[in-house]
């Protein structure tokens, strides 16, 4: 038995001669949250739609949870939680009313506690027209776990949020993943993808780019240490004869990368000892991100 909870093979989906998901291969595994990361139009709906049997792929093969998605959709649909891109319910309806309508469909009783894991108790009474949009979050990740299931499907849940709300939405998929849930989670913000995930597909016109751990995304492609340096004439010299590369800055500091952590950290030691004004800037996903594409992604999605 492997301890994937989806494994798929050569997955591709033709939208009239149009290539949206394009022969890609990966596997989640169990208890890890997966992020797929890309420009809008990459093919991220559509591959995890495909995962949850809502559409049918050109070719490939996908297995969720050991069943082929093909033949096994009913038994598939009854063991995941899905919360769709531009999640909506209904607006008439209080946050309690639609998480309840979801417990009624499922004959589950849990909802005071999912309620409660959530954190939508405080305005359960509140029609969800009303929510701002960080609590209308809150009752459609509610909704994904009335049916108890072990694999959540996250299509862009913070997409629009403001930053306190991501952050909130971030702390419930932790949450999630402590409680042993797997997490498929798409997504358009590097930093999301940083703070969450344990591995990350970067997919790019419907083609996997890379996929890795985020330590390991970060570490062969977010181009090193940043040390930047001011002024100093001593810092300056000893940057450039111990880094990788320099360049200089907007602000006309000069930049030193170290490729290496230990090489940095010894002439950081030196740096320091010498009372320098450094800065240090480790890479993270937005530099691997930019590295990988030759592009950043905007608030939108949109590659820039
Ligand atoms: N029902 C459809 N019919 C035809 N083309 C489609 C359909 N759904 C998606 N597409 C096309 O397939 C490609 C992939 O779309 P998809 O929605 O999967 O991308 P995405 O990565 O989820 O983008 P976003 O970040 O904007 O949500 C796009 O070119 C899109 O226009
Ligand atoms: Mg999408």
């Amino acid at each position: 038995m492997s301890d994937n909870v989806i494994d798929v093979e050569g997955l591709t989906k033709l939208y009239d001669g149009t290539t949206a998901v394009d022969n890609i291969s990966f596997s989640v595994r169990e208890g890890e949250i997966f992020s797929m990361v890309g420009p809008n139009g990459a093919g991220k709906t559509t591959t995890v739609e495909i995962l949850e049997c809502i559409r049918t792929p050109t070719s490939g093969n996908a297995e969720v949870l050991g069943h082929d998605v093909m033949k096994d959709e009913d038994r598939i649909k009854e063991k995941i939680g899905v919360m769709p891109q531009n999640f909506n319910t209904f607006e008439r309806l209080s946050a309690e009313e639609n998480i309840r309508l979801m417990a009624d469909l499922y004959g589950s009783k849990n909802v005071e506690e999912v309620m409660k894991m959530v954190g939508v108790t405080d305005f359960k009474d509140k029609k969800f027209s009303e929510l701002s949009g960080g609590m209308q979050t809150k009752v459609g990740i509610g909704m994904t776990l009335i049916s108890n299931a072990d694999l959540l499907f996250l299509d862009e849940p913070t997409t629009g949020l403001d930053p306190h709300a991501r952050r909130e939405t971030w702390k419930l998929i932790k949450r999630l993943k402590r409680t042993g849930k797997t997490v498929f989670l798409t997504t358009h913000y590097m930093e999301e993808v940083e703070e969450l995930s344990d591995r990350a597909a970067v997919l790019i016109d419907g083609r996997i780019e890379v996929i890795d751990s985020i330590e390991n995304l970060i570490r062969d492609y977010g181009g090193g240490i940043k040390v930047v340096v001011r002024k100093d004439e001593k810092a300056v010299e000893l940057v450039k004869e111990k880094s990788d590369e320099v360049f200089k800055n907007e602000s006309g500091e000069l930049v030193g990368i170290f490729d290496n952590k230990k090489r940095a950290r010894k002439a950081l030691v030196t740096l320091f000892q010498m009372d320098c004004d450094v800065e240090v800037k480790e890479a993270g996903m937005e530099d691997a991100f930019i590295r990988l594409t030759g592009g950043k992604l905007d608030e939108e999605g949109e590659l820039v």
